[in-house]
Parts: C-alpha cells; structure tokens; sequence
C-alpha cells in the first residue's frame, strides 16, 4: 500500500497525536473541582470546553492510531483490532487492550462532555421565575459546579486513556515482557530453520524411494507423484503402517501430459510424525501457475505448515496419522 505523505505521517506520529487528548483530559478533572468553589463559576465553561476539544482531538489519535497499527501489519487491512493467535504474541495482546481503553475511553468521554453541555446551557440561564438560579444558589455541594456525576465520569475517561497510554508507552519503548517475547520469537525463528523454506522436503532425493515409479494421484491435484521416505519410517511405509517418531514422507508431484508424467513441477506434500507422535503436514509451491493462482489467495508461491487453517483439508483424507486406504 503506498500511502499520501499526510497519510503517512498522520499514522507516524500517532504517539505524538495523543498527548493533545490526553493533556486535555489530565487538566480537566483540575478544572471540574475548581469549578466546585463558589468563585469558581467560569471553570464549568473551561471544563466543558477542555472536555469537548479533548474528545474531537481524540478522533485523530484513534484514527492515526489505526492507520499506523494497519501499515506495520499489527492490524488486518480491513479490521479494527489485531488477532491474536497465540500466546506468544504478546504485542498483539497489549495492542488490544490499548484500542478496547482507547474506545471505552472515547465513549466515557463522549458522555462527560454531554454531561457538561448540558450543565452549562441550564447554568447560564436565569430561571423563569426571575432568579438567578446559577451555579451555586441553593444547592448542595454535589450538585454545585459541574456536578459530581461528571466529574465521577471525568475520572473514568481519564482512567480509561490513562491505561491506554501506558500501554501505548509499552509498545512504543518496550517492557520487560514484549522485550522477553520479543528475544524469544527471535530465537525460536533462529532454531526453526524451516520458518522461511520447507528445507528437508526439498532434499526430498536425499530420503528413499517408496516406489519405482511415478504413479498418478487423484488426491493430490490429480497429478504424477513420487513418495520419498526417510530411512527411519521406509519399512512402516511400505508395510502400510503409520510413520514412527521423527520419521516423515515427501510427496514430489508433477505435471500430467496426456495422461502420461510430464516434468512441470507440482506442489511438494509432507507429512511427518513428530517426536510426541503427532502428525504435523506441509505444502510448498514455489511456483503456482498464474491460472491456478485465484484457488490461492492469488499468491503466485504458497508455504503452509502446520497448524497453519489451510491444511485441514489434509487432515479430512489423512486421520490419524496413517496412510489414507487408496
Ligand atoms: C482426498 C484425500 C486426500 C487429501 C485431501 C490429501 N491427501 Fe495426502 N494422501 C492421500 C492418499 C489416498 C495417499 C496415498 C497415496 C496416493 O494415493 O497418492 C496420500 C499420500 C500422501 C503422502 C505420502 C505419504 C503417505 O502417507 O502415503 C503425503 C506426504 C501426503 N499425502 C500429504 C498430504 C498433504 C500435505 C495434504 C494436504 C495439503 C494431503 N496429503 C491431502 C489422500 C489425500
């Protein structure tokens, strides 16, 4: 996505943005209280606007903040809140809980400026009857000034985007925690030398031949396979037996032609029992033909392991871990 440079910047400078909002709504429950005190009369004109500036302002912040959140990926193109898939992704966690304070906050707030609206339109009229019924006359001590219902809500708003600074402050500067996360998903990356390429289903010449010959699969995109086995599992395999630990199978596939193996390579399958025993698959295209491309996701290259969503159908055919009856 290439953004305008305002765009651009509008999202850079999220953390930047929201100290206005922020700034406002600090000061504002300084001046609810003041506005408390007999003098202190103008100060629920002051809070109403601190409260009404400090709301609108708060519209770019919530707004740069998600244009940011999409453009570094935290955030899906068209959703408003990131998806957390696993534990590990601690940011993803922080990030919403930082929007859900942000937004109560919004609303929290938009009741406080209604409240103090309304406060200051019927404060700055004189009654029908001829008196002055403004700010202090003949009320009790919550009742005077802004009133203590919004002042009660006042500090909630500012609760609300109090903790939602402070995570933003997190994300931004790091904390022991997403530091910690952060060293772990580099390691774990660095010891998973498939992350980025299914490594040994490429070597796949090196493991044994189950069979001759190519055969055609109905299964697998109804294409000519060969089956490759590690020297571990060859004997289950071909006993028809499931895979024991640490051993897997690479199904190699390529192109039919005229009923007859052609030599455009086919997608590469693996299976591979695990050392707890669980079955975990792969599939790797280097190269998808463009008119096959729109079955997936119009990506020209695909790489899913387990447990990537996308592989269930694999598991539809192969239960258990063993050989589907073919
Ligand atoms: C329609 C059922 C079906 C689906 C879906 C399917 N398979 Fe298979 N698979 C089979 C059958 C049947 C065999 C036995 C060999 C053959 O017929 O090609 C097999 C064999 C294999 C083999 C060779 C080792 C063995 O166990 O025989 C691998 C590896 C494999 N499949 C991986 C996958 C992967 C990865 C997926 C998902 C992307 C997948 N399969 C989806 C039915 C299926």
């Amino acid at each position: 996505m290439t953004a305008s440079p305002l765009i651009e910047f509008i999202a850079r400078e999220h953390p930047a943005f929201v100290h206005l909002p922020l700034g406002l709504v600090a000061a504002l429950p300084v001046a609810m209280l003041g506005s408390f005190h007999r003098q202190g009369r103008s100060l629920l004109a002051t809070s109403f606007f601190l409260a009404a500036i400090g709301w609108l302002a708060s519209t770019i912040a919530l707004f740069s903040g998600l244009v940011w959140g999409r453009q570094i990926n935290l955030i899906g193109p068209s959703s408003f809140i990131p998806v957390v898939a696993s534990e590990k992704q601690v940011l993803q966690r922080i990030l919403q809980v930082h929007i859900l304070a942000a937004l109560a906050g919004f609303l929290v707030g938009g009741l406080c400026a209604f409240l103090l609206w309304r406060t200051w339109r019927r404060d700055s009229h004189v009654g029908a009857d001829g008196k002055d019924h403004r700010h202090h006359a003949g009320r009790r001590f919550w009742e005077r000034g802004v009133g203590a219902p919004a002042l009660l809500v006042g500090l909630i708003w500012l609760g609300c985007w109090g903790f939602s600074g402070k995570l933003g402050g997190i994300m931004v500067f790091g904390s022991e925690e997403t530091n910690k996360a952060a060293a772990e998903a580099d390691k774990a990356k660095r010891n998973d030398l498939e992350a980025d390429l299914p490594i040994r289903a490429l070597d796949y010449a090196s493991l044994e031949p189950a069979e001759p010959d190519p055969i055609r699969s109905k299964a697998h995109g109804d294409r000519w396979r060969r089956v490759w086995v590690t020297a571990s599992g060859i004997d289950a395999y071909k006993a028809g037996k499931a895979l024991p630990p640490g051993a897997y199978a690479v199904m190699s596939t390529f192109s039919d032609v005229k009923g007859r193996p052609g030599t455009e390579p086919g997608p590469l399958y693996m299976k591979e029992t695990k050392a707890d025993g669980s079955t975990a698959f792969a599939f790797y295209w280097a190269r998808i033909p463009e008119a096959l491309q729109k079955d997936f996701g119009n990506q020209d290259s695909v790489y899913w392991r387990s447990p990537d969503p996308k592989l269930a159908t694999c598991l539809g055919c192969h239960e258990k871990g063993g050989s589907p009856a073919k």
